[in-house]
């Protein structure tokens, strides 16, 4: 028997950076996303002799495998279900590359693990199990644009679907300027960032913020949008630059792409940028813009490569 899943990335206007919990992954703030399309996770898991775990097909190693096992195991703990598993998932996103891999990787490996022990659980459970994993695959649970309220406790922090169909003239273009693997994780940079002493700002803006971008979806204001999903990817690697010791997932191509962005926007090339923890910048926008900065990005970079998406689904199954 083998049960997959697919899970697609999402891409943080309101981002988490920073945990109460690092064990149940309950994040300090609550976070806004949109579920991209153009990038998905497929996760199979079925029954075999010993644990394995295979990445885009190849077989991986310890080091690669120990996060993923020890979440397997979580969740039979959990759910008092056991056996060795076989799990194969392809990434259609590019690895490590600041596009938050791991949250179409953990939400799909949530769902095929329920759907393996035919657990009967809701969105909102699969939610919270797939937080457990990683923090930002609580969202990839849902489509169009998701929140992930902060909550207090392992019930009560979860992710639900603001508006799954939106009917908003929006696009992300990743542009991928750097593709090494990063150095930093996620879960070491936002551990470091909290001893910036900026950090209590961030974390009582995030109220605001997240209201404020709420209203900008409701009212389909594209430049409200993306202006707060600017300042607010700003303020994380502001964080970031000022944490002791500082550090930062800037590369000179991320500040060259930065000022692209502005220059483009006074140009009245409506766009802004906001940036993962990576070097990639990602490029919000509207259709009749998408022609115009891929053409200015491709003349300014060498060998960069513009992937263009927009809303995606939630979590579905394939078999
Ligand atoms: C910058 O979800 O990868 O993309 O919970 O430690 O696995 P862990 O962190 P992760 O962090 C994502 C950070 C971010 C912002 C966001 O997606 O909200």
């Amino acid at each position: 028997m083998k049960k997959t899943a697919r899970a697609h990335t999402n891409i943080a206007l309101i981002k988490y950076w920073g945990k109460a919990d690092a064990k149940l992954r309950l994040p300090l703030m609550s976070s806004l996303s949109m579920t991209l399309d153009a990038f998905y996770t497929d996760t199979s898991i079925e029954e075999s002799e010993n644990m394995e775990f295979y990445l885009n097909d190849k077989k991986q190693d310890e080091v690669a495998t120990k996060r993923v096992f020890k979440y397997i195991d979580t969740l039979q703990h959990k759910f008092g279900v056991s056996g060795n598993l076989t799990i194969h998932s392809t990434n259609h996103v590019p690895t490590a590359a600041g596009l938050a891999s791991s949250s179409s990787a953990f939400a799909a490996l949530a769902g095929a693990f329920t759907r393996f022990y035919d657990l009967n659980v809701d969105n909102q459970e699969l939610s919270r199990l797939a937080r457990i994993g990683s923090g930002s695959a609580s969202r990839s649970i849902f489509g169009g644009f998701a929140i992930w309220q902060k909550g207090h406790d392992d019930e009560s922090s979860y992710a639900y679907a603001l508006d799954e169909h939106p009917n908003m003239d929006l696009y992300l273009l990743a542009v991928e300027l750097n593709s090494h693997k990063k150095k930093i994780s996620s879960t070491m940079g936002m551990k470091d960032a909290q001893s910036s002493p900026f950090f209590e700002s961030w974390l009582k803006r995030n109220d605001f913020e997240l209201s404020e971008m709420i209203d900008a979806i409701k009212n389909n204001n594209f430049t409200k949008l993306g202006e707060i999903a600017e300042l607010n990817a700003s303020e994380m690697h502001a964080i970031n630059l000022t944490a002791q010791p500082g550090f930062t997932y800037f590369e000179p191509d991320t500040i060259h792409a930065i000022k692209l962005v502005e220059d483009l926007r006074k140009r009245g090339i409506e766009c802004y940028y906001t940036i993962d923890a990576g070097p990639n910048i990602k490029i919000l926008t509207q259709l009749r813009n998408i022609k115009e900065i891929k053409k200015i990005f491709e003349s300014e970079f060498n060998n960069v490569n513009i992937i263009k998406a927009s809303f995606g689904p939630g979590i579905s199954y394939l078999d």
